[in-house]
């Protein structure tokens, strides 16, 4: 959580996307803070509106709110495509709208979710707004247990000083789906093409948290209210 500041402007952020799910639609739903902000709101507006929706969460624990909320919830199995995201980020890049996600430990079903969605809205606060990706957090890398450390070789050889995300008891944090997440410090990167194009190539590497034109569109709240992003 940040700030109560940080948390008013990432709940404005929330409930603007909130009014912008539709009768009808299967909706992504995001993992993190912010997005559990949108959660809430969706729920307000499907009880108070009577809205027929079918969630898909990104993770165990944004199930758990939305089954608590009463949120209809669904899979790929029954829909072939989600009409609407809504998650949150760790860094936007201003322009490209290139996005670090991840830093929850979602980053997996969420790059699922994000594929396969007609259209991702990104809802944030200004403190995630970057000029270069990589410049205030690490790029999260989710891996498979088996043969870690030489994963984690092939990672330090790209650059990415890898650090193994410890979790309750600073046993390693395992992942939804069972995976562990090291967490890279390429720093600000000028070619994050090339970074998302290498990690896509480590064995032993499921997924990464670079989100490379999954959205156009970013909600940010901040000090002078609401303000929407659009990607050039
Ligand atoms: C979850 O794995 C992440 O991708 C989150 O979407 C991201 O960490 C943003 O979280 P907050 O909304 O809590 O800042």
């Amino acid at each position: 959580m940040g700030s109560p500041e940080q948390n008013e402007w990432k709940k404005a952020a929330a409930e603007a996307a909130a009014k912008l799910v539709e009768d009808g639609m299967v909706v992504g739903l995001g993992t993190g803070s912010t997005a559990a902000f949108f959660v809430r709101a969706l729920a307000r507006r499907i009880s108070k509106e009577r809205l027929r929706i079918a969630g898909i969460p990104t993770s165990r624990q944004t199930a758990a709110q939305a089954r608590k909320l009463k949120i209809p919830l669904a899979t790929f199995a029954g829909h072939a495509q989600i009409d609407l995201t809504v998650d949150g980020a760790d860094e936007v890049e201003t322009g490209t709208l290139y996005l670090i996600k991840g830093h929850g430990g979602a980053l997996l079903r969420e790059k699922i979710v994000a594929a396969g969605s007609k259209r991702m809205i990104v809802v944030a606060d200004e403190s995630k707004i970057v000029e270069r990706l990589g410049s205030l957090v690490s790029v999260p890398v989710e891996i498979v247990q088996f043969g870690w450390q030489a994963t984690e070789r092939k990672l330090n050889e790209l650059g990415g000083r890898p650090a193994l995300r410890l979790g309750a008891g600073k046993k390693p944090f395992v992942t939804d789906g069972g995976n562990y997440i090291f967490d890279c410090a390429f720093g600000p990167m000028q070619q994050p093409k090339e970074v998302a194009h290498h990690l896509d190539h480590v064995v032993g590497a499921v997924e990464h948290g670079l989100f490379l034109g999954f959205t156009r569109e970013v909600i940010v709240g901040g000090r002078d209210g609401v303000k929407v992003l659009k990607s050039r």
